[in-house]
């Protein structure tokens, strides 16, 4: 397919028009696969749950599994979880420890460093012939930390992790950097399958905070009036209030940029986005003081907001989700949740957050039910002929792009905007259109300058 002609004539980003088969067609998938996947800073997982040599992780990017492996030196490095032979799924756990990783299949086995170590029957059915030292796995050329989280790129050519993230790190700080000693991950992670595109859940923690008063209108209802008290029953202190973040008279805001993107509540509550544990709260409000010191007031008091950086990772503040999207095929993802913890917590603080996590952002989680079934509804509707050719509006706040001149960097906008799932499609475009970093920045430079002259 002619790829440039038609991405930009289903998608006009900047005047926010969407033509939904970028949501259901095999050939944009495909594409995507190629231009967004194999060139985007991926998340691959937490720098925890791979602490000593031999320790394994193995996960996907876009549709590639591959397997992320501690080094003897302490080092990590990230392999295509393939065997060289015959193509076969190297490593079939989750993750655990090894010294060596051997296929299933005929039995080629390969070093930590993903260098070929052995094959069965070298002499007899190779005659020792076989040049090992070229049969090793396909190693991830760029991997890089950002406070505990590792992330891998197959592009050589794309910019460092901190470029990508550009004004993003900002909003991820306010969600890693809360306390001294960093973050880790707590309990197991949540693995199951959405009926939807990967495109509709990154855009919604991206962009849409329209939806939580509607879409959410039954939990805010019981739950959130929970959260805004204090749990042991005392008046509110000055300044809070018992309504919901919306509500609250105090705004929000929503952030745009390289992609990314964040939607945010003003709150004058550290537990604000806390919804239904007492422990939980009690400990955001108990560890406010270190949170405000090391991120200032905005972000440490920023709890009732989300986010996703481009393309398919995203993070709430409060219920402690880290989440990430992958790709199968147009009409599926497989969501892994992740909940994320200050290491400096105490355990029972860890285990409370852990089933508030659960309860709200688990796969039966009150709020993940509310959100998922509007996308798998959307993408029923999508089946049909007349449904697939028919524009979707994303206009929302459009033309009322501002930069503030409070401290919250980048493009922004009312919290109830569509300024983050323009910016989102408009990266989406660009990679999808260009053929180059170089030319992915130089439509991102266009961009920036235009908003700024609005
Ligand atoms: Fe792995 Fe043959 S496919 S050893
Ligand atoms: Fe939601």
């Amino acid at each position: 397919m002619d790829d440039k002609l038609n991405v930009r004539s289903l998608i006009d980003a900047e005047k926010g028009v969407v033509k939904p088969a970028i949501y259901t067609d095999q050939a944009i998938y495909e594409l995507e696969l190629e231009r967004v996947f194999a060139r985007s800073w991926l998340f691959l997982t937490h720098e925890c749950l791979i602490p000593k040599a031999g320790d394994f992780f193995t996960t996907f990017m876009g549709e590639d599994p591959v397997i992320v492996v501690r080094q003897k030196d302490g080092s990590v490095a990230a392999f295509l979880n393939q065997c060289r032979h015959r193509g076969m799924k190297l490593c079939h756990a989750e993750e655990g420890n090894t010294r060596a990783l051997t296929c299933p299949y005929h039995g080629w086995s390969y070093g930590l460093d993903g260098e070929l170590k052995s094959v069965p029957l070298e002499e007899e059915a190779y005659r020792n012939a076989l040049d090992k030292s070229k049969w090793g796995m396909r190693k991830v050329p760029r991997l890089a930390v950002y406070k505990g989280l590792i992330f891998g790129n197959w592009d050589e050519s794309a910019p460092g992790l901190e470029d990508y993230l550009g004004d993003m790190a900002w909003y991820l700080d306010g969600f890693l950097d809360r306390r001294e000693g960093g973050t880790e991950v707590v309990g197991g992670i949540h693995k199951w399958v959405i009926e939807c595109n990967w495109k509709f859940a990154a855009e919604q923690f991206c962009s849409d905070q329209y939806h939580a008063p509607y879409t959410h209108g039954s939990a805010v209802q019981v739950l959130q009036p929970v959260a805004t008290n204090k749990p042991d029953g005392a008046p509110l202190g000055e300044g809070q209030t018992d309504k919901p973040a919306w509500a609250n008279g105090l705004g929000g805001v929503q952030f745009s940029g390289n992609g990314h993107g964040s939607a945010f509540f003003f709150t004058e509550k550290p537990d604000a986005n806390v919804w239904v544990d007492g422990e939980v709260s009690t400990y955001f409000r108990e560890t406010y003081a270190e949170t405000e010191k090391r991120v200032g007031r905005v972000r440490a008091l920023r709890l009732a907001g989300h986010n996703t950086m481009f393309p398919t990772l995203s993070w709430l503040n409060g219920t402690q989700t880290l989440r990430i999207w992958h790709p199968r095929g147009p009409n599926q993802i497989e969501v892994w949740a992740f909940c994320i913890a200050d290491k400096a917590a105490p355990d029972s603080v860890k285990e409370a957050l852990k089933k508030s996590h659960a309860r709200a952002f688990g796969p039966a989680g009150f709020l993940e039910q509310d959100d998922s079934e509007n996308w798998v509804e959307v993408q029923k509707v999508l089946r049909g002929h007349m449904a697939k050719q028919t524009e979707f509006c994303m206009q929302m706040g459009l033309g009322f792009e501002e930069r503030r001149d409070d401290g919250i960097p980048g493009i922004t906008n009312n919290t109830f905007a569509e300024t983050a799932a323009r910016g989102f499609y408009k990266r989406w475009a660009d990679m999808m259109t260009a053929e180059s970093w170089d030319e992915i920045d130089a439509m991102a430079g266009i961009e920036l300058k235009e908003a700024a002259n609005a």
